[in-house]
């Protein structure tokens, strides 16, 4: 037994040391923290966060609130508990959320909020994940009391991830407010890479924020940082979602350090978004993919045979995801610099072809 477990964690160590070595693209969630962000995460001053004790993590929420306008923001393990935790904060039980069918909230959260929070949810469908405002608009279902699930919120995914890292215009999010107010709605952000459209944009993290009631907002993906999400919006919803996060087993103790790798990230780690976008566009184009359809820092490249694709590239030290039968996706990130972007698109050149 003793020996078998040795021989699994040598087999781990291995396999570990082997994808250090290999240039991984299948997401930017895989980065590692660099030495500054780890000094910055070993010197951090820390306290107990369920008493809202840890100076560290108190500077992060505060600054992450102010970046976007709001009252308050929550520290989260992840993205989508960040979510969920956001999500439920404006749909009550039995009621229910419109999103974009591809987007992560009913795609990838496992039905936490129907499992952990009673709440459904209906799709519009847009080959790009955007905004469809007149769609939208339709689906909405009114309070008509024992007859049909009423709609409390709409969501809309920026930039969103399975349709290939694409930037939200700001004017459908505007749009998609207008018809939240007529209604009488919430609006959840998920924002997990809202970073990359701030960049990639240049519109002001604030104006993102005037349109949602509630965002989840990561530091985990293209920022960079090991751990770390944020859920943001008015002082009594964060309040509230608090309470849930401990209720669910989530409430950390002295997690500045993780709120530090966080802080260094938001100082250093924000502007160089554009060179994973360019990164991301010279893949396109070694994979004749249009890359003015490349917003930010996702390719989605059809082939033939994706999962082929993948094999091939892992034995020439290119990891990548197949995300269907015909279709590769690539994502650039922090732990991917030029040089090894270039070397990328040699090899998956050919193979996509
Ligand atoms: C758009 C989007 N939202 C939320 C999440 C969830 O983040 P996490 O993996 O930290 O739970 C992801 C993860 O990739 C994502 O792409």
């Amino acid at each position: 037994m003793l020996r078998q477990s040795a021989r699994g964690v040598n087999a781990r160590g291995a396999r570990v040391r082997t994808l250090a070595r290999m240039i991984d693209l299948r997401s930017d969630t895989v980065t590692r923290p660099t030495e500054a962000m780890r000094a910055a995460m070993v010197g951090a001053d820390v306290g107990d966060d369920v008493y809202a004790d840890d100076p560290t993590v108190n500077a992060l929420e505060e600054r992450v609130a102010d970046l976007f306008g709001h009252e308050a923001a929550l520290f989260t393990v992840s993205g989508s508990l960040a979510n969920l935790l956001a999500v439920r904060a404006v749909v009550p039980v039995g009621a229910e959320v419109l999103c974009e069918a591809q987007a992560h909230i009913v795609r990838a959260e496992l039905g936490s909020h129907a499992a952990l929070a009673g709440i459904t949810t209906r799709t519009w469908r847009h080959p790009r994940g955007l905004v469809d405002v007149e769609e939208v608009a339709a689906l909405v279902a009114p309070d008509l009391g024992p007859f049909l699930v009423r709609t409390a919120a709409l969501s809309a995914e920026n930039t969103h991830n399975f349709a290939g890292g694409v930037v939200q215009p700001l004017e459908s999010l505007r749009m998609l407010r207008t018809v939240a107010d007529r209604h009488g709605l919430a609006v959840h952000l998920d924002g997990a890479r809202i970073w990359n459209a701030h960049v990639a944009t240049g519109v002001p993290l604030r104006e993102y924020g005037a349109v949602g009631d509630v965002l989840g907002v990561c530091l985990s993906k293209g920022l960079g940082a090991p751990i770390g999400s944020l859920l943001v919006g008015p002082a009594d919803a964060v309040a509230e979602a608090r309470v849930w996060r401990k209720r669910l087993g989530a409430g950390w103790r002295q997690a500045g350090m993780l709120a530090a790798a966080g802080l260094h990230a938001l100082d250093h780690h924000v502007e160089r978004l554009a060179d994973d976008h360019a990164h991301a566009r010279l893949l396109a184009e070694a994979c004749a993919v249009d890359p003015g359809g490349v917003d930010t820092n996702i390719v989605v490249v059809p082939c033939p045979d994706a999962p082929a694709v993948v094999a091939a590239a892992r034995e020439q030290g290119v990891l990548t995801g197949a995300v269907g039968p015909r279709t590769l996706r690539l994502v650039t990130h922090l732990d991917v610099d030029e040089a090894a972007a270039r070397k990328a698109a040699d090899v998956l050149g050919p193979l996509v072809a």
